[in-house]
């Protein structure tokens, strides 16, 4: 077996900039200790998300300058909408700026005060959205998907047993959609197999529920159903792909990842009456319904990506990566969920700082550590990001994780970026006795990971 090697060569190149040690404690400080506040520019490696960062291919760039710019009805709607068809099988197509446009626009339909919508694990935006509308966001994830330390082929499984008692709990007619995250981002970037997603289905049928499945990243998954799932080994991702989409009534979508753009997004829908609905909104809030939020180049760029990311020597470079890292901190004794994920790899800050109790912040010392080493930005999924207070105590009510995530955008780094990716990270636990924590001096009353400030304990 050769080496796995990026499929592709490199015709254009980014400067990164380099900062000393002391350079980086001025910078941290000054952003609150809060990475989301630090300058891109300050950064070398930055691994906050695989979102918009991936890096677009020569022919993408070439249907940047092919894109038809006509208010309605361009060549480049057309053309995108018949690559989201090609792929979901869905019959209305709603292009939007970017993922949580969708989401927003859908739940604005489907949410509402009284309504309750499960998922295997809701991204914050989506959480954000149905909570906004007054709904009810619950994760239903299996059992095997809440222990990092367990190894299992698809963590990102939904409960279907859990579903079943949570729709007899709820009743019916107060759950408008299920919805299942593909990759499951928050719970490690693991993957749902078909079997899951059949079942799921089966289970929707029963109470007349429509699937939305979150597809960012839908790609991936599939790749991991190929891998891993009996059965798939010689269909194509595409035909997977479609054979998920299949099972689902409609989709969010997020091509910001597996569509390998910097912008963009769609919802796609298979019942008319709730795409026109969908559509009388997109008109309102992000624009006609044949460019919604986007302009025609963008288009462009996210239908070729779409032909690009179902490619087997694009996704096995991509997962191969992700698992190369992965197997370093693992080698090196770091604590991280198992096994590596398609986007990221999340390492696990209880088992990594026992110590810190997450009232601290485990997870956001570390993320601060490994970019005061090596200038690397990843990003904490924890006790910042989704911790709760308790109405009467006031204390945390922490998640079950405490998460950094390294995510690695898509074509942008090479396999010396990761190993002094991997270096930083084994430096940061080797001096791991000297971390204390943090504590919140800002906070936002939403989202609040992306503003608050921290002081260091
Ligand atoms: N759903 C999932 C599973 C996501 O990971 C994201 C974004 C969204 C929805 C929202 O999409 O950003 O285009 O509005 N995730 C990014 C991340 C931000 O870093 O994981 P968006």
């Amino acid at each position: 077996m050769k080496t796995i090697i990026e499929p592709f060569r490199i015709k254009s190149v980014e400067p990164i900039r380099f900062t000393t040690r002391e350079e980086r404690e001025v910078i941290l400080k000054a952003a609150g200790y809060n990475p989301f506040l630090i300058h891109a520019d300050d950064v070398l490696i930055d691994l906050l998300t695989d979102s918009g960062t991936s890096a677009m291919s020569a022919k993408q760039w070439a249907g940047i300058m092919e894109g038809d710019e006509s208010y309605a009805g361009s060549k480049s709607f057309y053309r995108f909408e018949s690559m989201v068809k090609k792929i979901t099988g869905d019959e209305f197509v709603i292009p939007t700026h970017q993922g949580r446009a969708a989401e927003k626009i859908l739940f604005s339909i489907l949410g509402g005060e009284g309504k309750y919508i499960p998922n295997n694990t809701h991204f914050d935006t989506t959480r954000a959205n149905i909570e906004f509308s007054g709904a009810e966001a619950f994760d239903l994830l299996n059992e095997t998907g809440k222990h990092p330390e367990i190894r299992a082929d698809f963590k990102g499984d939904m409960d279907v047993d859990a579903l079943v008692k949570f729709i007899e709990e709820k009743g019916v007619e107060n759950i408008p959609c299920v919805m299942l995250t593909v990759t499951n981002n928050s719970g490690g970037g693991q993957p749902v197999s078909m079997k899951n997603v059949r079942e799921v289905k089966n289970v929707c049928i029963k109470y007349d529920l429509p699937l939305i499945i979150d597809a960012c990243r839908f790609a991936e998954n599939a790749y991991f159903i190929k891998k891993r799932e009996a059965g798939y080994d010689d269909k194509s991702i595409l035909e997977i792909a479609q054979e998920m989409f299949s099972y689902a009534d409609g989709a969010t979508m997020s091509a910001k990842k597996d569509a390998l753009v910097n912008i963009g997004g769609f919802l796609s829908l298979n019942d008319e009456n709730l795409a026109m609905q969908c559509r009388n909104l997109l008109i309102v809030t992000e624009g006609f319904p044949t460019y919604g939020g986007l302009a025609g180049r963008d288009l462009e760029a996210v239908a070729q990506g779409l032909e690009e990311v179902v490619d087997e020597h694009y996704l096995e470079y991509r997962i191969r990566s992700t698992e190369y890292l992965g197997e370093k901190l693992l080698d090196a004794g770091i604590p991280i969920i198992e096994p590596p994920g398609g986007h990221a790899i999340y390492i696990d800050a209880k088992r990594f700082l026992p110590n810190v109790t997450p009232d601290k912040y485990p997870g956001q010392a570390i993320t601060c550590e490994l970019y005061l080493e090596g200038g690397v930005r990843a990003v904490e999924i924890g006790s910042v990001m989704f911790g709760k207070y308790d109405k009467k105590t006031g204390a945390l009510i922490p998640p079950p994780m405490e998460l950094v995530r390294m995510a690695i955008p898509r074509r942008v780094y090479t396999q010396s970026h990761i190993d002094y990716v991997a270096e930083v990270a084994i430096e940061v636990f080797k001096n791991r006795e000297k971390l204390n924590g943090y504590e919140i001096t800002y906070e936002a009353p939403m989202l609040r990971h992306f503003t608050a400030r921290f002081r260091k304990l």
